[in-house]
């Protein structure tokens, strides 16, 4: 019997570089896709497979984040006055439950593994998720929902993965893959993070979903100091494999990297063309630029 996936961990506590100046006062995570920010999606994926409770690691000048998923109280308040029902019903439709949430900060931002370890009092003795808030996924069920099918199969520690052409696979981290079962998930046996073009071990990058144990916790506090002189939750994984059983699933769907620019101005031109309204206004100005 494998143990119910529960919570999550949410680490926004990166600088987002590569979006200054916008990210200078607003976190990379409130920059908006269509009409909500971009961690709203992560925190609705999460949610819709099952979590019921979302630790978000986060740092100095993320405290908009927290009030993201409070209530606004003048603003509703005002809207209620207003006979503004529509709008206050998104509100709720989009908040959630008081006490389902926790935040930390990381204080200082010293890798994602270190966030992630920033997370474990909160998270305790069970398996989690974590869900990295830049990369926005499009596709039903979700990619987390996806995962939890392949974890309550064959229990251990799950990753999303994608393949991204060869020659494209030294700017990611790729996973050494197993057979693949007959549902489709395999086994995955190691990892090597931006492997020097040539010889990556396979053409499938972990595209930022993790279900985890909690012995990965122990492991993440010893970790020293890895690539780019951040404590990697790669390395942590890679320690644990030699302890606990790793599976791959394949996620179905379309995923942003809206950590970068690129990604961002995707996502929102996939999400707006989704929606019929706007896809009707857009469309004209994408046909007229693209000549
Ligand atoms: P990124 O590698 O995208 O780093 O982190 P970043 O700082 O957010 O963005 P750039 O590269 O400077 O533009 C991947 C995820 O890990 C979190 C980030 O918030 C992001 O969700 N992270 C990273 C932390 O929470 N703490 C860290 O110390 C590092």
């Amino acid at each position: 019997m494998t143990k119910r996936i529960r919570k999550a961990v949410l680490p926004v506590a990166g600088l987002g570089t590569r979006f200054l100046p916008a990210t200078k006062a607003v976190p990379k995570e409130m920059l908006t896709v269509v009409d909500r920010p971009i961690i709203q999606y992560v925190v609705d994926e999460a949610r819709a497979a099952g979590i019921e409770h979302i630790v978000f690691v986060t740092g100095r000048n993320k405290h908009v984040i927290e009030d993201h998923f409070d209530i606004a109280y003048e603003l509703e308040e005002t809207l209620n006055t207003r006979g503004k029902e529509e709008a206050l019903g998104l509100l709720e439709k989009f908040r959630p439950e008081a006490g389902t949430t926790s935040f930390t900060r990381q204080q200082a931002p010293l890798g994602l593994g270190h966030a992630v370890w920033c997370a474990r009092d909160l998270i305790g003795n069970e398996p989690f998720a974590v869900l990295l808030p830049d990369m926005v996924m499009k596709s039903e069920p979700g990619c987390l929902a996806q995962m939890v099918q392949t974890y309550e199969a064959h229990g251990g520690n799950v990753i999303s993965v994608e393949e991204v052409p060869w020659d494209q696979t030294h700017k990611y981290g790729v996973v050494v893959k197993g057979d693949t079962f007959a549902d489709g998930s395999f086994p995955i046996t190691g990892m090597v993070e931006k492997p020097a073009q040539g010889t990556a071990p396979s053409n499938l990058y972990i595209n930022g979903r993790y279900i985890l144990q909690p012995e990965i916790f122990d492991l993440l506090e010893k970790q020293e100091k890895g690539a780019g002189g951040e404590i990697q939750l790669t390395d942590a994984m890679l320690s644990l494999m030699q302890q606990q059983n790793f599976f791959g699933v394949e996620f179905k769907g379309d995923t942003y990297d809206c950590g970068s620019k690129a990604g961002f101005l995707m996502a929102n031109i996939a999400f707006a063309l989704e929606n019929e309204e706007l896809s009707e206004e857009i469309r004209p100005l994408l046909q007229k630029l693209l000549g």
